[in-house]
């Protein structure tokens, strides 16, 4: 039997602990034996003192151990993808991802997450259309993958427990910006939810949780390290998240851009970022593809309509309504416009989430009701040349006062300088183990 306070005191004097300890901490959390003050207390010893590689891999091994698995390859007896980005504004990659990668061949199974803080979450997203149901069980997952080649659903309680404990208790005593600790949380859900092979989308920038780049590609290198050890194929692309991906943030908006991206005409950053990931997890596909030939099939799924025709088969196949015209829309839409010509150097990530969140696009308390339609769309990005009174963003609010609130915030958010900025790509780097 472990000694709790031991262990902590190992980790605090820089000591390693071994692969059974992790798994008795981690059970005795999960089943409510080890109480939250000792665990936030183990949590804030790895926050200063790290964890060896080895002891990452055990972590990672035994958040999975307090749960159940999903052999998803066993079930389908073929390799399937998967994919995660650690969290942005503006972020429905995995929408337009999931139809584009089916399209060509290859299954696709992601369990997601729900918005957390000014970062929006995929399953807030796709509860925007009407009927649509995240919560399938593991049975409906898998002959949806098996029968559709696509289920994009919220994880089950039952995967990775002790997590969504962790999670929680990180998030009030400022533990979450581990790489180990974000790495073995990660990890753990993308193991257990049964994948073989994962693209992470690693961001970052001021609108993400990893602000250097340096650091962002640290996380990637524990992670694909995790991903190696438990044998599985992971690849990184890390991707600038200093302004919103895309034109929309808001959940009805976010899923008409993913619809106008598989139709072909997506904002340049979103489809560079979309076509990226998807080519990489065809790389990564049972197709033996190249990734020239990959990247050819991509293109293909996009120009001849076989993306769009997947994502309408999945979204019904999840009882969801695939018209675009079942969304929900805002009452009120308001533009806001430039107050001075020149060229825009940024437009905060944090700033337009926040100014979403607070328009009712996302939650600050976690029982908050989600307004599905509200949000805001960019016109101008960085390196647009602007004129005054040019409309830089389209508020879409439930009333004129929000509505009013989000346009001096979103206003903010922008920086408009005399000097045309550099070209940057939103795509930084591409890792691979
Ligand atoms: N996303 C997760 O699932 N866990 C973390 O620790 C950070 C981001």
């Amino acid at each position: 039997m472990i000694r709790v306070p031991e262990l902590i005191e190992r980790k605090r004097d820089g000591g390693e602990l071994s692969s059974d300890e992790l798994v008795q901490l981690m059970l005795g959390y999960a089943k409510g034996e080890i109480p939250d003050y000792q665990l936030a207390a183990f949590c804030m010893a790895v926050y200063f003192k790290g964890l060896s590689s080895a002891e990452t891999y055990a972590l990672t091994d035994a958040l999975i151990r307090t749960g159940e698995t999903v052999d998803l390859h066993g079930a389908l007896g073929r390799k399937v993808v998967d994919k995660h980005s650690t969290g942005g504004v503006g972020d429905k990659t995995s929408i337009a991802v999931g139809p584009i990668v089916a399209a060509c061949g290859v299954p696709f199974g992601k369990m997601s997450g729900r918005g957390l803080g000014h970062t929006g979450g995929t399953l807030d997203k796709l509860e925007s259309i009407p009927g649509f149901r995240v919560e399938l069980t593991t049975e409906e997952f898998i002959d949806q993958v098996r029968s559709v080649g696509l289920a994009i659903v919220g994880a089950t309680a039952d995967l990775v427990p002790a997590d969504k404990k962790l999670y929680a208790l990180r998030d009030v005593t400022a533990t979450v910006d581990s790489y180990s600790l974000i790495a073995a949380s990660i990890m753990s859900k993308k193991i257990a939810g049964g994948a073989d092979a994962i693209v992470l989308d690693v961001k970052v920038g001021d609108g993400a949780f990893m602000k250097a780049r340096a650091d962002a590609e640290r996380l990637a290198d524990v992670m694909i390290d995790l991903g190696r050890r438990a044998g599985r194929e992971v690849v990184a692309v890390i991707s600038d998240m200093d302004e919103p991906l895309g034109h929309a943030v808001g959940n009805a908006l976010e899923i008409r851009e993913a619809i106008a991206t598989l139709k072909g005409e997506g904002p340049s950053d979103f489809v560079q970022l979309v076509v990226e990931a998807s080519t990489q997890l065809l790389v990564l596909s049972d197709l033996g593809l190249s990734r020239e030939q990959a990247h050819g099939r991509v293109e293909q799924a996009l120009a001849d309509g076989s993306a769009l025709a997947a994502y309408e088969r999945w979204i019904a196949a999840q009882g969801g309504n695939p018209d675009e015209a079942a969304l929900p829309s805002a009452p009120v839409v308001r533009e806001v416009t430039a107050r001075r010509a020149g060229y825009v150097r940024s437009l905060g990530a944090v700033q337009v989430g926040n100014a979403a969140l607070r328009l009712g696009a996302g939650r600050r308390a976690k029982d908050d009701r989600i307004d599905h339609a509200v949000g805001i769309v960019s016109r101008k990005k960085r390196g647009d040349a602007v004129a005054v009174g040019d409309a830089l963003a389209e508020i879409h609010a439930h009333d004129e006062q929000s509505a009013e609130v989000a346009a001096d915030e979103v206003l903010a958010a922008y920086e408009i300088a005399d000097d045309e900025p550099q070209e940057r790509s939103v795509i930084l780097d591409v890792i691979a183990a």
